[in-house]
């Protein structure tokens, strides 16, 4: 029996770009664990966000673990640089073609960090089982990546519990973190479901509120954790 971790990983791409500096340290003297950087190539999905000077840059200001989530192609060419400039976990998606994703997640781990796998909302959870051995977290798409404030999709709290249970009965303790359309409404609700790694982005950065919205969800993560796992 061993205790989950249960981690906020706050979305930056609702943060207020021109005040990021004081957005961050607002989040941080919340106590938050994580902060989630998204980043975006415009190729893997249509947009593009900010990528290494942007990482460098938060690096500089916050020890938090930095949680970076690759929606790149090709992102085997781009994990040096991140790791470099700051990445605590680097996360990619299994379904970024020609990416050999044993070499790729074993390569984040030489480098000293965490490397996570994740899967859109449109690829089944069998997509993600090969590679167990070597993933630290898996990230479970509950939007369609590509941009923030998206409604969560239903169906994809499911696939949370399918693949809890398969990590369970293989007695593996490795992180479920949910992302996209997670409010103060659903985060119990995802948690139930199995995930212990909760991104949030509009529901945390709002002008004047973002210290009390990342309390108020740090605080749910306390009342909703479970105790162990079996
Ligand atoms: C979507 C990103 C998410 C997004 C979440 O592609 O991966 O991290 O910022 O934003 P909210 O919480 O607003 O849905
Ligand atoms: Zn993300």
């Amino acid at each position: 029996m061993s205790e989950l971790d249960y981690k906020l990983s706050p979305s930056i791409l609702a943060a207020d770009f021109l005040k990021l500096g004081e957005e961050i340290r607002f989040i941080d003297e919340a106590g938050v664990p994580y902060i989630h950087i998204d980043v975006m190539d415009g190729i893997f999905v249509p947009s593009i966000s900010f990528g290494i000077p942007i990482l460098q840059a938060i690096r500089t200001i916050t020890a938090r673990v930095l949680d970076v989530h690759l929606m790149i192609t090709h992102p085997e060419a781009q994990i040096e640089a991140f790791a470099k400039a700051g990445a605590d976990i680097i996360t990619f998606h299994v379904e970024a073609e020609g990416t050999p994703i044993h070499e790729t997640l074993l390569r984040i781990k030489e480098l000293g960090i965490k490397a996570g796998l994740s899967i859109s909302p449109d690829t089944p959870v069998e997509a993600i089982l090969p590679y167990l051995d070597e993933v630290d977290m898996i990230l479970i798409m509950t939007v369609y990546p590509g941009r923030g404030g998206q409604d969560y999709l239903e169906c994809c709290g499911s696939k949370v519990t399918q693949l809890r249970n398969i990590l369970t009965q293989q007695h593996r303790q490795i992180d479920i973190e949910v992302d996209g359309g997670i409010k103060k409404s659903n985060v119990s609700h995802i948690m139930a479901a199995g995930a212990n790694v909760i991104v949030a982005g509009s529901a945390i950065f709002e002008p004047g509120r973002t210290t009390e919205n990342a309390q108020y969800f740090l605080e749910a993560l306390y009342q909703n954790r479970k105790e162990t796992v079996r």
